[in-house]
């Protein structure tokens, strides 16, 4: 499936020439999303990249599913509180669905067209991963699903956060109860986060051109380097990708 990079490169070199001198060297926006179990430290690197990129002259959006624009955060209420998951769990991959949508249409793809970086905690990985492995729904149901939503908007890069359960449980858990032992709910929970984990994986391995392999073991300050660097890195190549696509004048 080509990405938006592919299919809109004039309308991005316009963005670049509007530019005040100085500021953003980007030849067009870019779509970062972060994927991986509870715990590995999502949010904080986001925060972190967020940080670094703004210092680095950039213009970025940070954003959340489920949620992320109006129409999405209103979905979300109904999502978490539960109120979907007792009526099965297509009715939640649509519902999912709905919500990333409109997150798509109306903040994602927007701010990509206006040359912005756009940094998502979570999008169509975790929805793979969540209602289509451990929610058992089948690749025939899930993979038009996921087309009709993203719309092309698949992430330039994602980070897959990768840890042990237990250490990603234990550091959710460290919000509550310092040092306390998982409980009987929170051991059956680890079998079901081994397979999460297994199945970011698996998309990292099945697309090695989108998709990074980040150790979240590592302490906070260390992985937001390896972060940053890695995005300078896509960062210059896009922009030599584009000048080479762009027409010769
Ligand atoms: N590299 C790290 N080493 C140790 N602790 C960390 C690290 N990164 C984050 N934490 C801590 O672990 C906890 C979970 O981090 P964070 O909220 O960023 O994870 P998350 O992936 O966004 O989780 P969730 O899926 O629950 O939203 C927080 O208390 C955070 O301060
Ligand atoms: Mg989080």
């Amino acid at each position: 499936m080509p990405t938006h990079s592919k299919q809109n490169g004039a309308a991005r070199i316009s963005v670049e020439q509007a530019r005040p001198l100085g500021h953003s060297i980007l030849a067009r926006g870019f779509f970062i999303s972060f994927e991986g179990g509870e715990g590995v430290g999502k949010t904080t690197q986001i925060k972190r990249l967020a940080e670094s990129l703004r210092e680095a002259g950039h213009d970025v959006v940070e954003t959340r599913e489920p949620g992320g624009s109006p129409g999405a955060e209103a979905v979300r209420h109904v999502l978490l509180s539960g109120a979907a998951e007792a009526l099965g769990a297509k009715l939640e991959a649509v519902l999912f669905a709905a919500a990333r949508s409109d997150h798509v249409e109306t903040v994602i793809r927007p701010a990509v067209e206006a040359g912005k970086i756009v940094l998502t905690d979570r999008f169509m990985d975790s929805s793979r991963v969540y209602q289509g492995v451990t929610g058992g729904l089948a690749p025939d149901f899930m993979t038009p699903l996921e087309r009709a939503t993203v719309n092309g908007m698949v992430p330039d890069l994602t980070f897959m956060l990768d840890i042990e359960p237990e250490e990603g449980l234990r550091r959710a858990a460290a919000r509550r109860a310092e040092g306390e032992a998982a409980d009987r709910f929170e051991k059956e929970q680890v079998a079901i986060h081994r397979k999460r984990r297994e199945a970011f994986l698996e998309i990292a391995r099945n697309e090695p051109d989108r998709c990074v392999v980040v150790d979240a073991s590592a302490d906070a300050e260390a992985i937001a380097a390896e972060i940053h660097s890695r995005v300078m890195n896509a960062l210059r190549d896009d922009a030599k990708m584009v000048r080479k696509k762009a027409p010769a004048k």
